[in-house]
């Protein structure tokens, strides 16, 4: 296991005791502190007469007072691999990840942390390896079946071919779609339209007959794997042991929730509320008093309420969209000191106001957010892809 951001939020001490008292087999290789973190650099361990090495990469955004982090591709260059297996269980998130990728060339298996979505089929590596991912809110788990041949270099994933082969069957009964409707086109307008699209299938059709031709060449001078993602759905079944962890654990770290301060009664400025360049709902309604009265009628003004009562406000992976300012570096970044910033909050849609509220008529604000701004959050993943602009819309305006 490799403790990432989202757990280091809660402070170095507080993993280190989670660790201990729970034994896990924690693994940082890129992180130097000037008190040594109490966990292994790599960790090793042989299977069926299997060398297996492990190392755990950290974000170089993780801020952790006393340490430093380092650079993960110079560590991960000097790696070999010819006898190993490598892994490096990572918490980069996606384009550090594939810089990584190219520059780690002795990595048999990346497992990254960052990935809404799980990767059915692995994503290769320049150098044969495979980047695998079971998607966030351990909803699913992941499964890999390792097959080595003895002096095979790289991996084949088993699903790849099926995968690469549905790629050739879609293109083609698009282009055979297309080829119909040519047919009965009468105007030369859409006959070249549709020669276009005809031009771009072709050109998908080919490079999907490449893959696949790649996917299934030369069965022998690969390592095999097979990997599943495994749904965590009710019928999973809990641990009744682990289950009961996790309760206690909630109730002890959650019954303390922070208060609704951003909430728009809340007296302005009361215990230091804002942080950053955020000031706060409640800085915004002694001006905007309509504007923030038909804010407080929606869901935004109860987004945290909607985080306690799943016990899950200090979950990093769900904080962000329900605080105010959360998805930028200067706002709350620490679930247990939001600052008055919980909820959906006037800052959220129209920017930073700290700057305004102090100087209206010089500091201006966005007055009409756009839509892009709505689905950094309605992001049709988390909200089960309910957004509508139209309606949704009408709903937040003032
Ligand atoms: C990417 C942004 C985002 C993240 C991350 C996020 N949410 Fe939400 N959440 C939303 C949005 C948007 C809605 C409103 C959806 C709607 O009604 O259309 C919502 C609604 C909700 C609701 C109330 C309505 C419902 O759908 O049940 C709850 C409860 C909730 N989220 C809990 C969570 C929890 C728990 C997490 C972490 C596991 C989380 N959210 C993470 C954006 C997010
Ligand atoms: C969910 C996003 C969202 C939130 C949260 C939000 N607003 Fe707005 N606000 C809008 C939109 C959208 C418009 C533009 C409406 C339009 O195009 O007519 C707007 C317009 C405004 C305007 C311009 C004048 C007007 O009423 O059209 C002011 C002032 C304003 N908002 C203040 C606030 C304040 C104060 C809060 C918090 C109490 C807040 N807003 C919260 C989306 C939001
Ligand atoms: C001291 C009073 C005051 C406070 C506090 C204040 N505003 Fe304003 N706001 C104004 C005035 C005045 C305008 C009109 C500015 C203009 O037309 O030059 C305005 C305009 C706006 C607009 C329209 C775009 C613009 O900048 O002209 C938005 C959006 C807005 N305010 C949001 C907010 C938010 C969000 C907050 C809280 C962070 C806030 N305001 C705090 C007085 C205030
Ligand atoms: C910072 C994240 C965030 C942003 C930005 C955001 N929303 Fe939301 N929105 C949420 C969350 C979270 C909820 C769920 C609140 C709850 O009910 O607990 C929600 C709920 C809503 C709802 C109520 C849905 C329902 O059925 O109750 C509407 C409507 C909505 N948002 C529209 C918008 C629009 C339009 C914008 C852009 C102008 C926008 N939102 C921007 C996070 C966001």
């Amino acid at each position: 296991m490799m403790p990432g951001r989202g757990d280091f939020a809660f402070g170095r001490a507080f993993v280190e005791s989670v660790g201990k008292e729970f034994e896990l087999p924690y693994v940082i290789s890129n992180v130097e502190c000037i008190t040594p973190l109490p966990w292994p650099a790599t960790r090793s361990f042989e299977r069926n007469g299997v060398k297996i090495v492990v190392y755990g990469i950290a974000n170089p955004s993780l801020e952790l007072v006393g340490c430093r982090v380092t650079d993960p591709g110079a560590l991960l260059e000097t790696v070999r691999a010819d006898d190993t297996v490598v892994i490096v269980l990572s918490d980069l998130d996606k384009g550090r990840d594939a810089d990584l990728a190219k520059r780690a060339t002795g990595v048999d298996f990346m497992v990254r942390s960052d990935s809404i979505e799980g990767l059915v089929t692995p994503t290769p590596m320049a150098n044969g390896g495979l980047i695998l991912s079971s998607g966030s809110r351990g909803r699913q788990l992941g499964l890999l079946e390792v097959e080595l041949t003895p002096g095979a270099l790289g991996w084949r994933d088993e699903g790849e071919g099926a995968a690469r082969a549905s790629d050739v069957d879609a293109a083609t009964a698009k282009l055979k779609e297309l080829a119909t409707r040519k047919a009965a086109a009468t105007d030369t307008k859409s006959v070249e339209r549709l020669t276009r699209q005809e031009e771009f299938w072709t050109k998908k059709q080919a490079d999907a007959r490449a893959a696949l031709e790649l996917a299934t060449a030369a069965p022998g001078s690969k390592g095999r794997v097979r990997n599943e993602l495994r749904g965590l759905g009710v019928d999973a079944g809990e641990h009744a042991p682990t289950l009961e962890r996790v309760s206690a654990f909630k109730a002890a770290n959650t019954g303390s929730a922070p208060s609704a301060a951003g909430a728009v009664s809340s007296p302005m400025g009361e215990g230091g509320v804002g942080v950053g360049p955020f000031a706060g709902s409640a800085a915004c309604t002694a001006c905007h008093a309509p504007q923030a009265k038909q804010w407080a009628s929606t869901g935004h003004a109860r987004a945290y309420a909607a985080l306690v009562a799943d016990q899950r406000q200090f979950d990093l992976d769900c904080f962000g969209c329900h605080v105010t300012g959360a998805k930028d570096a200067n706002g709350p970044q620490d679930p247990r000191a939001l600052h008055g910033l919980e909820n959906v909050g006037c800052e959220s849609c129209h920017g930073a106001g700290r700057d305004h509220a102090a100087s209206p008529t010089t500091a201006h604000l966005v007055a009409s957010p756009p839509t892009s701004q709505c689905v950094q959050c309605h992001d049709s993943r988390q909200d089960g892809g309910r957004f509508e602009e139209a309606a949704y819309r009408a709903r937040v305006t003032h």
